[in-house]
């Protein structure tokens, strides 16, 4: 199977353990995308792989205390960027207009964005999710040059929970988000998101419009992370 493995480690593991991560995943020789924390992003930099951040700010620079601005990232060299992802739109409450400001910015910029989009659970009970999923794909992707780009379907109900949406469900949605992102740009790789782990990850990335995966809590330990990208790559 050629599919992209990428992992979100969010807000863990300490300097130690992040050393320790890097010789893992080095060693295992597995072409995956790791997102670490910011702090971590010039440590974990390899020829191996490939590093993304989790976030980057729109602004170039300035009075912005606690941000870090796409042009920094650039100019670390990091090749990918995590845009929107469901706990900065529902924790940090980022909306699709201050989305849409970073993913022009992560372009600009030359890094390869990974825009994430999802439904909450409120919203899949009232059959809103492609509604949802469609205002959130068209208010980033509309009016800006798209290079590089791939989308990451990550139902927020399914975020870090251990329930994932049905194999029919999942290709369904997948479907329509290539449908949709067709009209800004062909072919755009679509990965999931949600609850992926050891046991699920075959099945899932069986279904032949999952062009890979996301992963977050199951990547955290590394060998755990070797093992999935065994069954898949
Ligand atoms: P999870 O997180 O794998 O722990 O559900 C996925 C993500 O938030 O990207």
């Amino acid at each position: 199977m050629n599919k992209i493995i990428a992992a979100n480690l969010k807000m863990n593991l300490s300097y130690d353990e992040i050393l320790n991560y890097k010789k893992i995943i080095e060693d295992s020789n597995k072409k995956v995308i790791i997102c670490p924390s910011n702090i971590y992003l010039d440590i974990m930099k390899s020829d191996k792989y490939d590093i993304g951040s989790q976030d980057g700010y729109y602004k170039d620079s300035g009075a912005f205390t606690g941000e870090v601005s796409f042009k920094q990232l650039k100019s670390m060299n990091i090749k990918y960027s995590l845009i929107g992802h469901s706990e900065r739109r529902h924790i940090f409450n980022e909306d699709n207009d201050l989305v849409a400001l970073k993913l022009k910015s992560c372009i600009e910029n030359n890094i390869i964005p990974i825009l994430c989009v999802g439904e909450t659970k409120e919203e899949r009970d009232n059959h809103n999710e492609f509604k949802i999923v469609k205002e959130q794909i068209d208010s980033a992707l509309s009016n800006i040059e798209l290079n590089d780009i791939l989308i990451a379907y990550e139902p927020v109900w399914s975020i870090g929970t251990g329930v994932i949406p049905s194999m029919e469900d999942i290709e369904n949605m997948h479907k329509y988000i290539k449908e949709v992102s067709n009209a800004y740009k062909k072919d755009i790789k679509v990965l999931y998101g949600g609850s992926v782990k050891p046991d699920n990850i075959e099945n899932i990335c069986n279904i032949d419009v999952v062009d890979g995966v996301l992963i977050g809590g199951a990547s955290l330990d590394p060998t755990n992370l070797v093992n999935m990208c065994n069954k898949i790559m």
